[in-house]
């Protein structure tokens, strides 16, 4: 017997941020994201009938074995007890695929983990009421970003008041989205191509006892709130201040913590300078978020693409090594 199961599931970029975290991976503030559609990790599991003992799970990525990438799946599978039974009965190959290249500032843990857990979780074959809500708060377990890639074009993850339903254990769609928040654009402007520096979970730990943590999370619990009621409406101007101010007080938290780094570079800063004054002289809702990386994500809906396009085109200018070209979507599936 063989069976194959191939899950494509897309990255996310927060619009507020999750940074900090306690428990088994539950968030210390809640966090809205923006769904990616071009952006996504393809997972193929080959499952076929096991002969020898103990687990038999093999790690491809790219074609290659990676040791560390399959290091990190197989402690992160093992650890949830719906996968035991397809862990200790089936022989397992894992072949993993990114649409988007290395250290292209975009979260590779959040799309990795949600296919290969949308993967096992559809190989399992347990009942499950509701698949994507169970996968979401598994995927939470390998990398908290993850639980937010089941559902778009937004979701929000973290239990918020406003929101029925909303857990700091699974990810839930915003529904309540204006026409106008409904085609976004996200084109990623790459200005260094190293690895990150410090890994999201070095990062997390910093927010232990640090000195701003507390207004740092009582500020994100407002602007989810706010950012919520901007999208429902259609109000630009909120957020695009919402979704600036989240990302310069991600770095902010990294720039002050204890042992401090700064991941921002010449070329980050100038192009924000350059939103600003496009802004400025153009009136157009383009703005910016970063990611824990010195790439710079411009959002903007599809209406004013042009136009934007023309900002960054002449990107040897900004000091741009690549860029993509990306859009929200509505999350993954198996395929
Ligand atoms: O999911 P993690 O542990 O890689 O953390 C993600 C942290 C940020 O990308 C910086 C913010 C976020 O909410 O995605």
């Amino acid at each position: 017997m063989q069976k194959n199961i191939t899950a494509r599931y897309p990255s996310n970029i927060a619009l507020v941020k999750y940074w900090g975290k306690y428990g088994n991976q539950l968030p210390c503030n809640p966090s809205v994201s923006l769904t990616l559609q071009k952006a996504f990790t393809e997972t193929k599991l080959r499952i076929s009938e096991k002969r020898e003992k103990g687990t038999a799970v093999a790690f491809f990525f790219e074609g290659k074995p990676k040791k560390d990438f399959g290091e990190r799946m197989l402690r992160f599978l093992k650890a949830q007890p719906e996968f035991a039974g397809l862990l200790t009965n089936f022989s397992i190959v894992v072949d993993t695929h990114n649409s988007f290249p290395h250290s292209a500032g975009i979260a590779s843990s959040a799309s990795a983990f949600a296919a290969i857990t949308a993967a096992f979780l559809k190989a399992s074959q347990t009942e499950i009421t509701d698949f994507k809500q169970k996968a979401s708060s598994l995927a939470r377990l390998g990398s908290g970003s993850a639980c937010r890639s089941f559902y778009g074009p937004f979701s929000l993850w973290g239990k918020l008041t406003e929101i029925q339903g909303s857990s700091d254990q699974f990810a839930v769609p915003l529904l309540d989205i204006h026409p106008d928040f409904r085609s976004m654009r996200d084109t990623i402007l790459i200005v260094e191509d190293a690895p990150k520096k410090v890994s999201s979970s070095a990062g997390h730990a910093l927010m232990n006892n640090h000195p701003y943590a507390d207004a740092r999370f009582k500020d994100a619990v407002k602007h989810c709130g706010e950012l919520i009621s901007a999208l429902k409406h259609g109000d630009f101007s909120s957020f695009i201040s919402i979704t600036e101010r989240e990302a310069l007080s991600l770095h902010a938290m990294m720039m002050t913590s204890k042992e401090y780094y700064l991941l921002m570079r010449p070329q980050t800063v100038q192009i924000i300078e350059q939103v600003f004054q496009f802004r400025q002289e153009t009136q157009l809702p383009l703005c910016f978020t970063l990611d824990a990386g010195s790439s710079v994500h411009l959002l903007y809906p599809a209406s004013i693409q042009e136009q934007v396009q023309g900002f960054w085109a002449n990107g040897t200018d900004k000091g741009i090594k690549s860029f993509i070209e990306d859009e929200s979507g509505l999350g993954g599936m198996i395929i």
